[in-house]
């Protein structure tokens, strides 16, 4: 019995696995490397080599359906998919054909062949300006760029299908923002180009590649004026996965992924500069737009239902990415 991972080669998914096969899960890895990179598959085989892969487009029904007649497949988990927010708004097709796309055709093809485990990577934009803390429980509000309308829609298909089929089990996690690295320094958080994400932008700074940080926006409702997210690092979110894995059970169950405290630009800033000794030059700028102020999890559920609770703390999210980005 095997798990099948789309998106295995990028950051979470590429973290997930090792934590999945950590716990013994053989894994089936799917990825079409559009925003990930081959020689992951090389660093995870040191970790762990317990896992096929299959260079495939999820959205390439008959490359899906080869790979679920040729292994015997007992559940999926789902990540592929675009991510940048800012692209989405320029390029919203890409991301409806291929982030909605993906997932339908996925649980096509897990109908047809009688899969019924589905963990869905999703993403605390779903909320939109909700009041936090953000609840499982609470009515979506419009987001406000494609990207997050494709997991909001994603999500509802999905509940849509288990209504069709009692046995479909479906775990959405809601992510909010991970960051940092596996301990090894093997995998991390390496996108392609000038990364959008705070934390990817701040080593490529502390390590001279970038000039200085800019912070968007000292103006916020907020202690310091800079927005507050809620950091995750991302190997307590990959356990969230095997926690979900393991808790799946029939109809549809939603879980936000985060720590329930938020963290301010500079303060993720100064814990970098403290964990690591290094300076980060930073100037404030304007506001980028689509940013929210504040955005932090209730993280009860998760801890309730799955057993599972977040354990590490932003000095060691700061100190792991810092790691990964020297050992690069
Ligand atoms: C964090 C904070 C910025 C860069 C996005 C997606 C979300 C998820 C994570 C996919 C904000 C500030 C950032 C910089 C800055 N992705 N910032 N200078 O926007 O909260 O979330 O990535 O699932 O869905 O929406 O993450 O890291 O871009 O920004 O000041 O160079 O850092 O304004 O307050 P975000 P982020």
């Amino acid at each position: 019995m095997k798990i099948l991972i789309t998106g295995g080669a990028g950051y979470i998914g590429s973290h997930t696995c090792v934590a999945l096969m950590e716990q013994g899960y053989s894994l089936v890895i799917l990825d079409n490397f559009s925003n990930s990179k081959p020689a992951v598959l090389d660093k995870l085989r040191k970790l762990n080599d317990n896992f096929v892969f299959y260079n495939v487009d999820v959205t390439n029904e008959e490359a899906l359906e080869r790979v679920f007649s040729n292994h015997k497949i007992d559940g999926v988990i789902h990540f592929a998919g675009y991510k940048a927010v800012g692209e989405s708004v320029a390029k919203p097709l890409n991301y409806y054909i291929n982030n909605v796309g993906s997932t339908m055709i996925l649980a096509k093809v897990c109908q047809k062949y009688n899969v019924n485990k589905f963990v869905f990577s999703s993403s605390a934009t779903v909320y939109g300006e909700n009041k936090v803390p953000f609840k499982e429980e609470m009515e979506l509000l419009p987001t406000t760029n494609p990207y997050g309308e494709t997991k909001a829609m994603s999500e509802r298909i999905l509940m849509d299908v288990a209504k069709a089929n009692p046995n479909f089990a479906v775990s959405i996690l809601r992510y909010f923002n991970p960051v940092g690295a596996h301990e090894s320094g093997l995998i991390g958080e390496d996108p392609n180009g000038i990364p959008n994400n705070l934390m990817p932008y701040i080593t490529k700074v502390a390590k001279g590649e970038l000039e200085k940080l800019r912070v968007f926006g000292n103006d916020y409702p907020t202690p310091d004026g800079t927005g507050i997210r809620d950091y995750i690092h991302v190997m307590d979110l990959a356990e969230g996965h095997v926690a979900a894995y393991k808790h799946l059970r029939k109809g549809v169950h939603i879980y936000n992924l985060g720590t329930g405290k938020g963290t301010s630009v500079l303060e993720l800033v100064h814990a970098f500069e403290k964990a690591n000794g290094i300076k980060v030059p930073y100037e404030i700028v304007e506001r980028r737009p689509g940013d929210i102020a504040i955005c932090y999890a209730d993280a009860s559920k998760a801890e309730r239902e799955l057993g599972w609770k977040a354990k590490r703390d932003i000095i060691d999210m700061c100190r792991d990415a810092w790691r990964f980005e020297n050992l690069t």
